[in-house]
């Protein structure tokens, strides 16, 4: 057997063994309670947690909760230290479409956190900008928890980690992949003014978290997560990639559980 067939069988036997775990909710909104819960457990038992954080569609309602639980007095985020996962470049972060003015409203102008960062869109140099961001994440590693979205149709995506994406990539500049671009352009008032690049952190930095949540929600990403969880683990499905790692849970509705069987 060639050396590629003997790393691709040691990783297929690792991916037997560590076995994320599925947790199926009956709606999307059952999906936010749930994933704002077992963030407020982990903050509860660890007070100063690092944390890496999503952006998008998907975990709108997990932040809604997360704040109604520190507006009402159950949770502190104030020793929490955020890093997001990505963001577009270049942009501006009081553009509408940042990732950083997605977070200013939904979590960090809300409540009280110890610490935030995210790339910065602005960096004239973004492969410098990808390793101030690196350096800081690694001075913070291992993140206690780190939630992500994973991308819709055939994409697979985690972050910006499109198809190709292998286990050892670090936080960088990628150039916004053409589908993720159509998708993602309707998340901007004009979508003509989606960015073409991103930076974000690789598969390496995010397996690096002691624990994963991957959150899915509705019938397009159904595909993906059936592709992450059963098919081959590899580059051309970078979301397969968290079977390499030991403690990772699914937490899907209904529809994003559909091709599951
Ligand atoms: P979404 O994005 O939450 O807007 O679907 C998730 C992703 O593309 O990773």
């Amino acid at each position: 057997m060639e050396l590629r067939g003997i790393q691709q069988a040691g990783v297929e036997i690792l991916a037997n063994h560590y076995k994320p775990e599925v947790i199926i909710c009956k709606t999307p909104s059952e999906v936010d309670a749930y994933v704002a819960n077992r963030l407020a457990q982990q903050i509860q038992t660890r007070p100063d947690s690092v944390l890496t954080l999503p952006t998008g569609n998907t975990p709108t309602g997990m932040y809604e909760h997360l704040v109604t639980l520190v507006k009402s007095g159950q949770l502190d985020l104030s020793r929490v230290t955020i890093f997001n996962l990505d963001e577009y470049h270049p942009i501006d972060p009081s553009h509408k479409g940042s990732y950083a003015a997605y977070m200013r409203r939904h979590l960090i102008d809300q409540v009280p956190t110890s610490a935030w960062y995210i790339p910065n869109g602005q960096a004239e140099d973004p492969q410098g900008e990808a390793a101030r961001f690196k350096a800081l994440l690694d001075a913070h590693q291992p993140v206690d928890l780190a939630i992500l979205g994973i991308g819709p149709g055939d994409t697979c995506h985690i972050g910006f980690n499109e198809k190709g994406s292998s286990i050892d990539t670090t936080v960088r500049y990628m150039p916004l992949d053409p589908q993720t671009k159509a998708t993602n352009s309707q998340l901007f008032e004009d979508p003509s003014e989606i960015p073409e690049g991103t930076l974000t952190q690789g598969i390496a930095d995010i397996l690096q978290a002691k624990e994963i949540i991957v959150i899915a929600k509705g019938s397009s990403k159904a595909w993906g997560v059936n592709r992450a969880l059963k098919g081959p683990v590899g580059a051309e499905a970078p979301a397969s990639f968290l079977r390499l790692h030991p403690h990772v849970t699914f937490v899907l509705d209904e529809e994003a559980a559909g091709y599951l069987q």
